[in-house]
């Protein structure tokens, strides 16, 4: 697996690879439907910090992912994970986090990574919790998870 920065940010390739209303609601809860190019273009803005990335096994596109900045500057926020239907549950969530935390770790120099999941999100919770994740906020189905690294 490999990650690539999504550079020039193509957010075509993401309308297609995230085809599915009830995935696009998990991966963004507020994300528009039909998908907003330009909604999406705004939260993944480099000038203010993100970093997204297309997933791939092989020659294959088979996630996203991105990178954006915390309110303490050693602290990265994983957002907008995405893994294909057809490639779930079989690790690969866990190797594209484990990619994201070296990059995160090796060129930001992050001291942390920290995400946002829903509790009813169970097999996501079960990936982040597979990584060292550990939760530090809950409100309602709202989880917050950090990880030192
Ligand atoms: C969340 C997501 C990125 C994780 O990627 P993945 O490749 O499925 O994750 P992994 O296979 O590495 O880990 C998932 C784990 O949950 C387990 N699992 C699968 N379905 C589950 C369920 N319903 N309840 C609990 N655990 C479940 C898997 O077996 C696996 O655990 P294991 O390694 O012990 O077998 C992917 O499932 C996805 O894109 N989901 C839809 C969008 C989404 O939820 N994005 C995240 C928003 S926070």
């Amino acid at each position: 697996m490999k990650i690539v920065e999504n550079i020039p940010l193509n957010t075509a390739v993401m309308e297609e690879l995230i085809s599915d209303p009830e995935d696009l609601d998990l991966v963004w809860p507020v994300a528009h439907w039909p998908f907003d190019h330009e909604q999406w273009q705004q939260v993944l803005d480099p000038e203010k910090g993100a970093i997204s990335f297309l997933v791939h096994e092989g020659e294959i596109l088979i996630g996203h992912a991105a990178l954006d900045r915390a309110e303490n500057p050693a602290t990265r926020m994983v957002r907008f994970l995405y893994i294909a239907p057809e490639h779930r549950s079989r690790g690969a969530g866990q190797r594209m986090i484990a990619l994201l935390e070296e990059y995160a770790r090796d060129r930001l120099g992050a001291k942390r990574l920290e995400l946002k999941v829903r509790s009813f999100n169970s097999r996501a919770m079960r990936c982040y919790e597979k990584c060292d994740f550990t939760d530090f906020f809950r409100k309602d189905s709202l989880v917050m998870m950090g990880k030192d690294i």
